[in-house]
């Protein structure tokens, strides 16, 4: 099992898209290991996108995450990384594939309504960065024997 980090950025909780985008993942099978709304302090933002420090884009996107509420989500599944990006999309929503989350609902590269986790390196760090241990949930959900086959486990 993997979790990944997935945060609905403002535009997807201004827009009162948060419940749809959250069906998502929940209609794939995947479950919420843990949850919670937040206006996103600076320094936080800056930890979690340290990687684009410098970059053209930056400054816009720190100024955007921390503009307004965000949700902070914990996904749990097999391979649940690679399965959220790909449930995510392509970076900018005018190039992302119809059915994708960006794809459905995104026109932006900035606004583009969610983050998840890129690797499980990356979801190690940015777990760490936004859940304590005692947030994290692990209770197990007994519709799992209906989501994987045994033998995928
Ligand atoms: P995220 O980290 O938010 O899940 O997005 P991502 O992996 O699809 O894209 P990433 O390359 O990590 O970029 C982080 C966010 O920065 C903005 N961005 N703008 N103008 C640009 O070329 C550009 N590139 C990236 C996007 O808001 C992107 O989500
Ligand atoms: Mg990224």
């Amino acid at each position: 099992m993997q979790t990944s980090l997935i945060i609905l950025k403002p535009d997807a909780i201004q827009r009162g898209l948060a419940g749809q985008i959250l069906q998502r993942f929940e209609r794939k099978g995947l479950r919420i290991a843990a949850a919670k709304l937040m206006l996103v302090p600076r320094e936080q933002a800056e930890k979690h996108y340290a990687e684009h420090h410098g970059k053209p884009f930056y400054d816009g996107l720190i100024n955007f995450v921390t503009s307004s509420p965000v949700m902070v989500l914990a996904i749990q599944g097999l391979e649940a990384i690679t399965v959220c990006r790909t449930l995510i999309g392509a970076t900018n929503g005018r190039k992302a594939d119809p059915g994708t989350i960006r794809g459905d609902f995104g026109m932006s590269g900035g606004f583009n309504l969610v983050h998840g986790s890129d690797s499980e390196a990356s979801a190690e760090r940015e777990l760490a960065l936004w859940f304590t241990d005692n947030e994290l949930t692990d209770t197990p959900r007994t519709i799992e024997q209906w989501v994987y086959d045994p033998s995928d486990l």
